[in-house]
């Protein structure tokens, strides 16, 4: 009976272990992130988006590069902005925050495989991406994030 009982605590303890190391702030890898047909509902990091450093990522020509592809109004004092892709004025209105986040993880779990939009949090980034990123993600979980929520901002 004691015995029992011990083992008992010993189950509560490691379980206890094992739920607080996934509140932990690591941040969920690309191979784990989780799809549900076309959206991820949960962030990739336990720190909230930041849609000014999320604005800053989507101009970076090294990190998000959107503006190669998307006109975005909102961002008129750049330059150049592409139109190969939709432009991206009020597109928190046409997707919700967790179809937007599938579109930057991996674009082609919902426009299909011959989307040229990059993945920018997955292993299989796309055909016409530099090698140098193979085995890596264009951007860190947590840029994810950020560009998440300034997307979130763009309504008409
Ligand atoms: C190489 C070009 C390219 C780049 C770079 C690119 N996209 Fe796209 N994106 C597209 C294309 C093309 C589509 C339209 C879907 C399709 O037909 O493949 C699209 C669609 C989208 C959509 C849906 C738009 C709508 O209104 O329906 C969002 C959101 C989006 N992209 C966000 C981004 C973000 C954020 C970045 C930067 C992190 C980015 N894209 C970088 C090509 C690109």
């Amino acid at each position: 009976m004691r015995k029992t009982c011990k083992r008992g605590l010993l189950g509560a303890a490691l379980l206890l272990a094992a739920t607080t190391s996934s509140w932990s702030a690591e941040p969920v890898g690309p191979k784990d992130v989780v799809f549900e047909e076309t959206i991820v509902k949960a962030s990739l990091t336990s720190q909230p988006g930041n849609p000014a450093e999320g604005r800053k990522a989507f101009a970076d020509r090294k990190l998000g590069n959107c503006l190669a592809c998307h006109k975005n109004t909102e961002m008129s004092e750049q330059q150049f902005h592409g139109e190969v892709g939709t432009p991206l004025d009020g597109v928190a209105e046409r997707w919700k925050p967790d179809e937007l986040r599938a579109i930057v993880i991996n674009s082609k779990k919902v426009f299909g495989p011959d989307t040229v939009m990059p993945g920018f949090y997955t292993l299989d980034v796309g055909v016409n991406v530099d090698k140098k990123f193979e085995g890596k993600t264009i951007l860190s979980a947590q840029q994810v994030e950020d560009i998440v929520a300034y997307l979130a901002t763009l309504k008409n």
